[in-house]
């Protein structure tokens, strides 16, 4: 296992380039069950969760070939199973968005149940019902979710209770290839979806309502897509953890190759935090602070402040000029960066899913990731900690940040990878 040690106190400065966005290339890739031609995938994040996602589809029998890290060629004419096995779901939660597409061609499939995950239960509940609604009979049996509609499925009128990204993307997946219209009321509105949609439409799918919380999808009886060529969008979520790397650090850094329209929230919150930006297309520059003033942020569906970028923010607030206040609204259990932000030396007091965090110095120490997001808050930290901090476990950071510390060394940081018994 690998640890990063990080020596804080070193200003950041240069620029850095966005990835393609792991949330948006996950949803794609599952996509490609619905296309009866090869498909080729471009501007991939280099993660581990893309290769995991990659890998179940190989075990099912898809044919993957990469050209280079960032881009492949994915047939699933060649799929001989639709059984999404333990070994591979529990690795990676977002693997149920082989649920829908699976079910709509081929009318069967057996995906293991997820599990939960460190930040809260997760349930695919919703999943589940809307899929019934649409004609599938779904019974849960050994751990699996076993899915079939032999006569295909049937489009329906969906009314989501709780905003889910993936739920959302595994109907308009179904209801792509099923026969009669499906309408999603309070539907996921993140760029994520969006793509999706927008890529649907592009190769045969009438899609209405795109960007809103309202969906009307037509579907196609069954009758296969021929996608070519999907280019996925910028991570807008690595791209905000950089900018709270500049922020933290009060430092002047530029992210390229990233959508700033899609951090509108972000951006907001680090203004009021005393920062400004110099935004000029695919780029943002982040110009420090006169002082980093404390915040108050509640999590919401996007367009709102995304709780993918909470963690990040708190270590931002651990070190800012007075007391700030996170309301935790979509996850029940995700404060676990807070444990190791106290070892550090910050001043954090939870309530229920409300954290209040008084400003002052963090100190350099061992520490240990526990979960994607909170991996990256506890690096931040450590950029601005006194000493030397070695964050353990970064398996977690690998699933969705691609070479961190590689770009995180451009832009002047001083960390390195080591294995633990070094
Ligand atoms: C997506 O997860 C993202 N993952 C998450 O990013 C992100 O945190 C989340 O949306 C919220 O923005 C991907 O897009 C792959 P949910 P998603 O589990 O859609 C409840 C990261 O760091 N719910 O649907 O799977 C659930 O309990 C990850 O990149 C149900 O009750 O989120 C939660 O309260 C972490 N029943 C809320 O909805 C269901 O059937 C959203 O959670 C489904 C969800």
């Amino acid at each position: 296992m690998d640890y990063l040690k990080i020596k804080g106190g070193q200003k950041l400065s240069g620029s850095i380039s966005i990835s393609g966005s792991k949330n948006a290339a996950l949803p794609l890739i599952a996509l490609s069950i619905l296309s009866k031609k090869m498909v080729e995938i471009l501007n991939l994040p280099d993660v581990v969760d893309i290769k995991t996602l990659i890998k179940l589809l190989s075990n099912l029998g898809a044919n993957v070939d990469f050209k280079d890290p960032h881009s492949c060629f994915i047939d699933t004419n060649f799929i001989n199973s639709t059984k999404a096995t333990y070994d591979i779901v529990r690795k990676m939660r977002a693997s149920i968005l082989v649920l829908g597409p699976l079910l709509a061609r081929f009318g069967h499939c057996e995906v293991s149940l997820p599990g939960g995950c460190a930040i809260g239960a997760r349930p695919i509940d919703l999943h589940l019902s809307a899929l019934e609604k649409m004609g599938a009979d779904i019974k849960i049996k050994d751990g699996y979710v076993i899915a079939s509609a032999k006569n295909g499925l049937v489009g329906a009128n969906i009314s989501f209770d709780k905003i889910t990204v993936t739920g959302t993307e595994n109907i308009i997946m179904a209801a792509a290839l099923a026969k009669g219209k499906t309408t999603i009321i309070n539907a996921a509105k993140e760029p994520e979806v969006v793509i999706l949609c927008e890529i649907l439409s592009k190769f045969g799918v009438k899609i209405e309502g795109i960007g809103t919380d309202e969906l009307v999808i037509f579907g196609r009886d069954k009758e296969l897509l021929e996608i070519d060529k999907i280019y996925v969008i910028p991570d807008r979520i690595e791209a905000g953890t950089y900018l709270c790397a500049g922020a933290i650090t009060n430092s002047k850094i530029t992210i390229t190759k990233c959508e700033p329209k899609h951090l509108k929230a972000v951006i907001a919150k680090l203004e009021d935090m005393g920062f400004s930006f110099e935004i000029k297309g695919d780029k943002i520059t982040i110009l420090p602070a006169k002082q980093i003033k404390p915040i108050e942020i509640v999590t919401t569906e996007y367009p709102g402040f995304p709780t993918d970028m909470q963690a990040q923010f708190m270590a931002i607030c651990c070190i800012a000029s007075g007391v700030s206040v996170i309301d935790e609204r979509l996850f029940e259990n995700r404060f676990m960066h807070v444990s190791e932000l106290l070892r550090m030396g910050a001043d954090i007091k939870l309530n229920g899913h409300i954290a209040t965090i008084n400003g002052k110095n963090l100190e350099g120490t061992d520490v240990m990731a526990t979960d994607l997001r909170a991996s990256s808050a506890l690096v931040l930290a450590a950029l601005v900690a006194n000493e030397v901090t070695k964050v353990h476990r970064i398996y977690h950071l690998d699933r969705g940040y691609e070479n961190l510390e590689g770009k995180l060394s451009n832009l002047g940081a001083k960390i390195e990878r080591l294995k633990e018994n070094d």
